[in-house]
């Protein structure tokens, strides 16, 4: 059993069956033997990339950065802000954008680190944070919503019906349950309930004062939840998809899509403005229209620029329309308040 499997069957042989949000926690954030932090302190465990277990949009450089930053400098326009203009990028991962945000002040901050200034103007960038989330798990049968919790059985760790929903998140569960069931004649649904999602932002969002939030992930609007009624939890190794999100904790990453309703709702309550949400096609036409994308396919010679056109066609044909883009802006307070 991997190291998080033993504390966490532990856990569970002590306490009973944990809240799958624990889990997933302990999986991906256990300060020694969680996913992303073992990754960093064992050679070889790196989750990006070709030798890894998937890609993001960050690994197709150098387009997804230059197009990034073009779009950075637009805004920085649009706020009109010649002078000091900060990027803050959550969940930097690898770091890979370092070389096209570095002509901004750029902060990147991931679990283990980083620095935020304490109030500035400019942009926070966030590329598949949100889906990187501890999630509750619930399942919605003959009406009844109850929670799923994690229990360990013959060495394996397995799903176990807990208790029913109660509280705050019965109302967002009911609302999503009745928009699959009014379709479709599922005899069980399975949903995620993002319960870090608003104070995560709230957080992140804290010390900008002026200036735009750009979140691109993987996820549904209320409309498309039809589409999941089996939930979107989703493990990922060696760049195949599993669907057992319990097996191998800290040794595969485990993914819920964004809810993308509820995070514009999250951006509301926090005062922010939200755009309409995009396709990554879109955000990244929007950034290269302005010069053809001359800059972000510049190259020296004629291999490198091939090189660059397949990454171009890789983001608006491969990740393109299944990613999608939430811009949040924080405008200035108004005056007196
Ligand atoms: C799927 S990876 C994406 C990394 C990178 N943005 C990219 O596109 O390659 C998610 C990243 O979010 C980080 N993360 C998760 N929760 C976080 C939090 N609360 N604060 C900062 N980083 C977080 C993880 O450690 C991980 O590096």
């Amino acid at each position: 059993m991997t190291p998080a499997g033993q504390l966490l069957a532990a856990e569970i042989e002590a306490q009973g069956p944990i809240l799958f949000s624990r889990f997933m926690d302990a999986a991906l954030y256990h300060p020694e033997h969680g996913y992303y932090r073992r990754a960093r302190r064992q050679q070889g465990a790196d989750p990006f990339g070709r030798q890894g277990d998937f890609y993001t949009a960050t690994q197709l450089q150098p387009v997804f950065g230059r197009l990034i930053a073009a779009l950075c400098t637009q805004w920085q326009r649009q706020l009109g802000l010649a002078g000091a203009f900060h990027v803050v990028e959550w969940g930097a991962g690898r770091g890979e954008m370092a070389e096209f945000l570095n002509a901004f002040h750029y902060y990147p901050v991931d679990i283990d680190g980083g620095t935020v200034p304490a109030a500035f103007e400019g942009v926070i960038f966030c590329n598949e944070l949100f889906d990187a989330l501890p999630v509750e798990a619930v399942r919605v049968r003959q009406g009844e919503a109850r929670v799923m919790r994690v229990g360990h059985h013959d060495g394996r760790f397995v799903w176990v019906e807990g208790e029913p929903l109660s509280g705050p998140w019965l109302p967002y569960a009911v609302n999503l349950c009745a928009r699959v069931t009014d379709i479709r004649e599922e005899e069980e649904v399975w949903l995620e309930l993002p319960i870090g999602l608003e104070s995560l932002l709230a957080s992140i969002t804290q010390p900008l004062s002026r200036g735009f939030v750009l979140a691109i992930d993987y996820g549904y609007t209320e409309r498309e939840i039809i589409r999941f009624p089996r939930g979107t939890l989703m493990a990922y190794r060696r760049h195949q998809a599993l669907d057992d999100v319990l097996l191998n904790p800290g040794e595969q990453d485990i993914t819920a899509h964004v809810p993308f309703t509820h995070l514009e709702h999250c951006a509301h309550e926090l005062g922010l403005h939200t755009r309409p949400l995009l396709t990554l096609t879109q955000l990244l036409m929007s950034a290269g229209e302005t010069d053809q994308f001359a800059a972000a396919l510049h190259a020296d010679d004629e291999a490198s620029a091939q090189r660059l056109r397949m990454q171009l066609k890789s983001l608006l044909f491969g990740l393109g329309e299944t990613f999608r883009c939430l811009v949040m802006e924080k405008r200035e307070a108004p005056e007196g308040s």
